[in-house]
């Protein structure tokens, strides 16, 4: 029962497989002065994929952290029985679906990404079933767990879950929002984000910061505007995620995307909705993130983890947790410790944002305890966002309504009302290539 204080929780990593299992891991481990583990279980659909990740991070273990009990299956029983919380990390399709995602819009000259525009709208209806699909799972053997999902595309898997298990223990967050506000620390000469306090409204990857004070309460807007007018927040690079040269292009365009509304400051990824023809002509429809992903991190990830396999030993062998990943210890920390930290959270909005729709899943921030989460109430927003909003909510509702009936028409409206596509009949060209490249992950749409 997660309503008590435990001394030790279990955990289910659930996308075991994942490039990120490693370095989650590993972090757990950092932290297991306030957030102790009795056991980790990796669970994932792809045996293969799991077993090379989850043989090393069990020599790992066994070097580091004997006491934990740790194993990895297949077997959703085995899974996710006895356990408290589940952290979600799924890919449905994997990156060879991403390379399509962002390939084929880019054949119509469309923005081409993971979580925006048309890919992430095709990516939203492969991963609705394998997120409720774990989720059921989660409540079937542990209904007193809590579920922590960052799959993406967040927005439409948080809205899925709002029309279909409105009474599920899930949280929804990303980790966008965190690394900005590390940025921003850092461009004020803070230490660290957690020594600000901020206001934030919007949708997952599509959101502003109207507030951003220090412990004090003196207002560190003016500051980072400043630098943000220059340089974005390229001049705040550090650590070893978002590191390539596609991140930090994107972190110095924030720069006009800011000259848009100087009186906020906005997530990166409103670049790809602002400035499309941008991203579009920078782009290479032969080559995208996707690319770059598998040659890069997925390769690095699991050739390290056979060299652990290989040698019988993680010692000298660059292991390294994910310091990046630290929100979601701070996550279950709060849940499992009842800490109350503000966190940025995806959430129904129920009035937060005033003047904007009630039912609309928001990124905004609350107040996180044992019994979940308390939303802090942002009042109303100006036009420009409430516009922007209106729209991209309505693409993400469309897809989850698209989902749920098997509606060719709507997927139809939910591409043709994204702000990166020109028209309905290039929305039509790109839907009828995704329903092709999809045709094992989609429902059949009629
Ligand atoms: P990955 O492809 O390396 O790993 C995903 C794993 O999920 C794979 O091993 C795959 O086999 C497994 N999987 C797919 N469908 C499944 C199902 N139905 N049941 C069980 N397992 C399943 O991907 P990655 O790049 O490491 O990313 C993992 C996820 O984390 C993605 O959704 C990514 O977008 C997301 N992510 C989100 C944030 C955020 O801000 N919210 C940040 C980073 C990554
Ligand atoms: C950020 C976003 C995530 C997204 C990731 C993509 O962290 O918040 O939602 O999945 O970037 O990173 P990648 O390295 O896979 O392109
Ligand atoms: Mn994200």
């Amino acid at each position: 029962m997660l309503n008590q204080i435990k001394n030790q929780y279990a955990i289910t990593i659930a996308g075991g497989g994942s490039t990120f299992t490693p370095g989650i891991c590993l972090l757990l481990l950092e932290h297991l002065d306030r957030f102790p583990i009795s056991k980790i279980i990796f669970y994932d659909n792809n045996a293969a994929r799991q077993e090379t990740i989850a043989k090393a991070c069990e020599i790992y273990l066994k070097e580091n952290a004997p006491q934990i009990e740790f194993g990895y299956t297949t077997n959703p029983e085995t899974a996710f029985t006895g356990i408290d919380f589940v952290m979600c990390h799924i890919r449905v399709g994997l990156y060879a679906m991403r390379e399509k995602d962002e390939k084929i819009p880019l054949k119509y000259g469309v923005v081409g990404q993971e979580t925006c525009g048309p890919g992430g709208i095709a990516y939203g209806m492969r991963s609705i079933g394998g997120v409720l699909e774990i989720l059921d799972y989660m409540e079937k053997y542990s209904p007193d767990a809590w579920m922590l999902n960052y799959s993406n595309p967040a927005a439409i898997v948080a809205e899925a879950t709002r029309r279909l298990r409105p009474d599920s223990k899930i949280l929804n967050i990303c980790d966008m929002p965190i690394d900005l506000e590390e940025k921003m620390a850092h461009m004020v000469g803070l230490k660290s984000r957690k020594e600000m306090s901020v206001g934030y409204y919007g949708l997952n990857h599509f959101g502003w910061w109207h507030k951003i004070e220090d412990k004090d309460g003196n207002d560190l807007m003016p500051q980072i505007k400043a630098k943000m007018k220059v340089n974005g927040f390229a001049d705040a690079i550090s650590g070893n995620q978002h590191v390539e040269q596609s991140w930090i292009d994107t972190f110095a365009k924030v720069k006009d995307v800011y000259a848009i509304d100087p009186d906020t400051i906005p997530n990166t990824y409103l670049k790809y909705y602002l400035f499309p023809d941008y991203v579009v002509e920078h782009s290479n429809p032969e080559y995208t993130r996707a690319n770059e992903v598998m040659n890069h991190r997925e390769k690095n990830i699991f050739s390290l983890c056979q060299s652990i396999i290989d040698k019988n030993t993680s010692v000298g062998s660059g292991f390294e947790p994910d310091a990046h990943a630290e929100y979601i210890v701070d996550l279950a920390c709060a849940i499992a410790k009842n800490t109350k930290e503000k966190m940025l959270l995806i959430v129904p909005n129920e009035g937060a944002i005033e003047n904007f729709d009630r039912t609309a899943m928001v990124e905004i921030p609350c107040i996180v305890g044992k019994n979940g989460y308390e939303r802090i109430v942002q009042g109303a927003i100006p036009q420009f966002q409430k516009g922007l909003m209106e729209q991209q909510v309505s693409v993400e509702k469309l897809t989850v309504e698209a989902w749920i009936e098997g509606s060719y028409q709507k997927l139809w409206q939910a591409i043709t009302l994204s702000k990166t596509v020109p028209s309905a009949r290039i929305a039509k060209l790109i839907l009828d290539d995704l329903i092709e490249a999809n045709k094992d992950f989609w429902p059949e749409l009629k």
